[in-house]
């Protein structure tokens, strides 16, 4: 497993004594994140029994055909992710709800015998209400279908907290852990993303050996790119107003990390007050795309809108064996295709990931490459902790926090004030002086 780090142009010389300072700084973090590790990095090196437990858990659920993942946020995007990226083909095999429209509800369920299908309800806190509405809605359905809802659904939860684990208690369903010092979008090397890793028979041992090896890599190199992108990251935000982070990956494979980045990215470092409870509004915007289809959409303001964006561009080595060859009637078909004969597919698609970088870097925009020479289950799990350990290290740069998200709660006190739970009438009140009622809007046509 390789993964390299190239930073692209070097920062303007204005900056280069700034630099060494937050590379400093950020040297000394990585020095107390060891001394004193987050929950994300602890589970690692705990993380092989739990391997054990999912792989047990995984053949467990053998004789269903299908395993639905019930959970939203972090409580579901690490699973989307190991799935798109390891296993694609068994898109059918694990499905993933990450989100309450009926529409989408209804056609998955629908689509799925009760007999054959098994659930994994994830929620930390185990009181999410989108998520208690998921497994409401399907544990009915399978009641209805005549099934026990203990043989169907593995709760995964915190070990002692919260409604779901009273559940587990009280009518003996499987249980999976969620370690209390890991918040939920920090989650996926726990059984959140391994026990769908294991579904899918990749060996979650092998998603944390990578994710391990990265860890070790930045903790005992102290001049580990990482740190060094990070620190760029930081002074172009500040001085260049590039307050934009791009994740633009050249796989399709890698498309739902470029979905789970934007989340742990804009979720951990999107804060009003910083650690001293100052008001700041602090953050960075994430932006994910996916190379060659973007070319044709995002790209046009990449190169030529607001310089507001700094650019990480996720690529695959070379090209796959076999090459994928186009076949040799590319002259037959239009003169004007001829240049496209004798190539393969994987040649275009390397050729426009090289151009959509040189272009960029052409057009005076900060680009960043990340190559990786397969992707394997080592590789994914390197890249979760790569992403996990930037975003923790940016935070310490903007001092905020990155595992609190204070911001969500007024919103959803307000839906709970509107589906009746008890007291929230009187918080919304607190919040916005009355409970405010929704206008229709002017008639467009
Ligand atoms: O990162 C987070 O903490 C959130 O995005 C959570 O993952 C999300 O809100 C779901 O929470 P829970 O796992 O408690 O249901």
């Amino acid at each position: 497993m390789t993964v390299r780090l190239d930073l692209g142009h070097p920062l303007a010389a204005v900056h280069a004594g700034l630099a060494r300072i937050l590379r400093e700084k950020l040297q000394s973090t990585v020095k107390s994140l060891e001394a004193s590790p987050p929950g994300f990095l602890e589970i690692l090196d705990e993380g092989d029994s739990v391997a054990e437990r999912c792989r047990e858990e995984a053949a467990r659920l053998q004789k269903f055909e299908t395993v639905v993942v019930l959970g939203i946020g972090g409580s579901a995007l690490g699973a989307r992710t190991v799935r798109d990226a390891l296993a694609p083909e068994f898109a059918a095999r694990l499905v993933v709800i990450d989100n309450i429209d009926p529409v989408t509800i209804v056609r998955t369920r629908d689509s799925l015998d009760p007999k054959s299908t098994a659930f994994f309800v994830v929620s930390k806190s185990g009181s999410t209400a989108e998520t208690a509405a998921q497994l409401i809605l399907f544990r009915t359905w399978l009641l209805e279908a005549g099934c026990n809802p203990a043989e169907h659904i593995t709760l995964i939860t915190d070990p002692k907290n919260g409604p779901l684990r009273a559940l587990a208690t009280r009518d003996g369903y499987s249980t999976l852990e969620i370690p209390p010092r890991v918040g939920g979008r920090f989650s996926v090397l726990t059984p959140v993303g391994l026990l769908p890793a294991a579904v899918l028979g990749i060996d979650p041992a092998e998603l944390l050996a990578g994710a391990r090896a990265m860890w070790h890599a930045v903790r005992d190199q102290e001049d580990h790119p990482l740190l060094d992108w990070v620190a760029g990251h930081a002074i172009r935000a500040e001085h260049a107003g590039q307050q934009i982070q791009v994740l633009m990956s050249y796989s399709d494979r890698l498309s739902t990390l470029g979905d789970w980045f934007a989340q742990l990215w804009g979720e951990s470092l999107g804060k009003k007050l910083d650690r001293a409870g100052k008001v700041v509004h602090r953050g960075s915007t994430p932006l994910a795309a996916v190379g060659a289809t973007d070319q044709h959409s995002l790209v046009q303001l990449f190169a030529e809108g607001p310089a507001d964006k700094q650019f990480l561009i996720l690529g695959l080595d070379g090209a796959r064996a076999p090459l994928t060859p186009l076949g040799a009637e590319a002259a037959e078909l239009s003169a004007d295709f001829a240049y496209l004969e004798g190539h393969s597919i994987d040649e275009l698609f390397e050729a426009e990931r090289i151009g959509t970088i040189q272009a960029l870097r052409a057009a005076g925009r900060p680009v960043a490459r990340l190559q990786l020479e397969k992707l394997d289950a080592a590789t994914l799990g390197a890249l979760f902790v790569f992403f996990e350990l930037a975003t923790v290290l940016a935070a310490d740069l903007l001092d905020v926090d990155p595992y609190d998200q204070p911001g969500v709660e007024a919103g959803k006190i307000i839906a709970f004030a509107r589906m009746g739970r008890a007291g929230y009438e009187e918080k919304v009140r607190e919040l916005l002086g009355e409970v405010a009622e929704e206008t229709p809007g002017a008639p467009l046509f």
